[in-house]
């Protein structure tokens, strides 16, 4: 490994389905007014919301509500949820939901004691808070697997009038300060968000894998997350109420972005940067956003960072090397992956999820650009990309 790095990660982790019962352990260490924060209505429907209810309330909690939080919330709904937390001085807050109200949970939590203009400070400027500022504890039980919000630092946000989809992605004194995992509470995520949520795990891996050349522990772990990830993923499209798949979605989840496998390694996160632009655009979700401008971004970058996708088809896809030239090797990865994306059904396309030609100049404008991993892409690039995935 050629990398310099520090690796912290303060959240515990409940899993299984025994996990929601550890909640109360939690309470006694927490305040007294919590912002319960969820979604449009799934944990209602589920029963999971009159659960977590009774036990805060028998823990001696008072609860302020904070429902609708959309999927990719909104800086709008980030203000009111800082209003509303400010108005009733919650104690900290409880995020039962996907990943959009995971990081929603996050975000209010670093703004409701900064004193100023908070979407410039942490999300368009990139800071942290400064040491010193009261952060509220963030706890999460999570409904969906895809994220791996519920063990990190990331909080994304959609400024829904400039039609700007961005990250910040906070140091560890944002983490949630724990997180219960409860595969069986994924059964009843609708199978377009439960593929999306897939897809999203796959592609924060490949982000990290595809970057850099040296030998690297961290590549071993993000091999053996995706092989454990297809093999799963196979199952729970034909059977969703498979426990042992949907389980093993769930912490592969958790492990492909907690910051562990990016240990030590560059990493790319184009697109991230690109399929953010899209969904702010075209609302779809989160993954089918990635599905849909990988496989014209992966072909840019397997020209470029040829023996690693070789490596992949290997490792991950257990395509032989024998009697194949290692560029050979490397394009078979790439038509595995497409397959296995066909296989569970992703899009392959931005057509697919509502978007057009004319579109892309508006896309290409919100993109944020980073140093890639095997590429150093301008703008021309994105678009190019972009209608390559039309
Ligand atoms: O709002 P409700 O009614 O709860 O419905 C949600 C939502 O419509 C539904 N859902 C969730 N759990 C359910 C369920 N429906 C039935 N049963 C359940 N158990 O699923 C829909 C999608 O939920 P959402 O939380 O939006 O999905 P996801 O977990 O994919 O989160 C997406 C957000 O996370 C950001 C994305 O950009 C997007 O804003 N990301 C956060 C990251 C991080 N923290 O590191 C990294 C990711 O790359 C990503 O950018
Ligand atoms: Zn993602």
């Amino acid at each position: 490994m050629q990398g310099n790095f520090v690796y912290h990660n303060p959240t515990k982790l409940y899993f299984g389905e025994e996990s929601l019962e550890y909640l109360n352990a939690e309470l006694e260490n927490l305040g007294k007014t919590v912002l319960l924060n969820y979604g449009n209505g799934s944990v209602k429907r589920n029963g999971l919301y009159d659960e977590v209810v009774a036990i805060l309330k028998a823990g001696g909690k008072t609860i302020v509500e904070n429902a609708g939080v959309m999927s990719n919330p909104t800086l709008e709904k980030l203000n009111e949820g800082v209003h509303i937390a400010r108005e009733n001085k919650v104690d900290w807050i409880l995020a039962l939901g996907g990943g959009s109200v995971c990081d929603y949970s996050k975000g209010v939590a670093a703004s409701v004691n900064y004193n100023g203009d908070y979407w410039r400070r942490f999300w368009l400027d990139g800071h942290n808070p400064e040491y010193g500022q009261e952060i509220l504890p963030v706890g999460c039980i999570l409904t969906m697997a895809g994220t791996g919000s519920e063990m990190n630092g990331g909080c994304v946000i959609t400024d829904a009038e400039k039609n700007f989809k961005t990250g910040h992605v906070f140091d560890s004194r944002l983490m949630p300060r724990f997180a219960i995992l409860n595969p069986r509470y994924t059964m009843t995520v609708p199978m377009e968000q439960m593929k999306a949520g897939i897809y999203d795990i796959m592609n924060h891996i490949m982000e990290q894998y595809f970057s850099g050349t040296d030998d690297n522990t961290s590549d071993y772990l993000s091999e053996g997350l995706m092989r454990s990830l297809i093999s799963a993923s196979r199952v729970a499209v034909k059977n969703p109420l498979d426990y042992e798949a949907r389980s093993d979605i769930m912490w592969t989840a958790t492990w492909a972005l907690n910051t562990l496998i990016g240990c030590g390694k560059s990493q790319d996160w184009m697109v991230h940067m690109i399929g953010h632009s899209v969904g702010a655009w075209t609302h779809a979700p989160h993954g089918y956003t990635l599905a849909a401008v990988s496989l014209a971004y992966y072909q840019r970058a397997m020209e470029a960072g040829t023996a690693k996708f070789a490596r992949f088809a290997h490792n991950v896809w257990e395509i032989p090397t024998e009697g194949k030239t290692e560029k050979e090797l490397a394009v078979a990865g790439l038509e595995a992956l497409r397959d296995w994306m066909t296989e569970i059904g992703l899009p392959l396309t931005i057509s697919e999820i509502g978007a057009d030609e004319k579109m892309v100049d508006d896309i290409v404008s919100t993109t944020v650009i980073y140093p890639a991993g095997y590429m150093d892409l301008k703008a021309e690039d994105i678009r190019a990309i972009l209608k390559e995935s039309l």
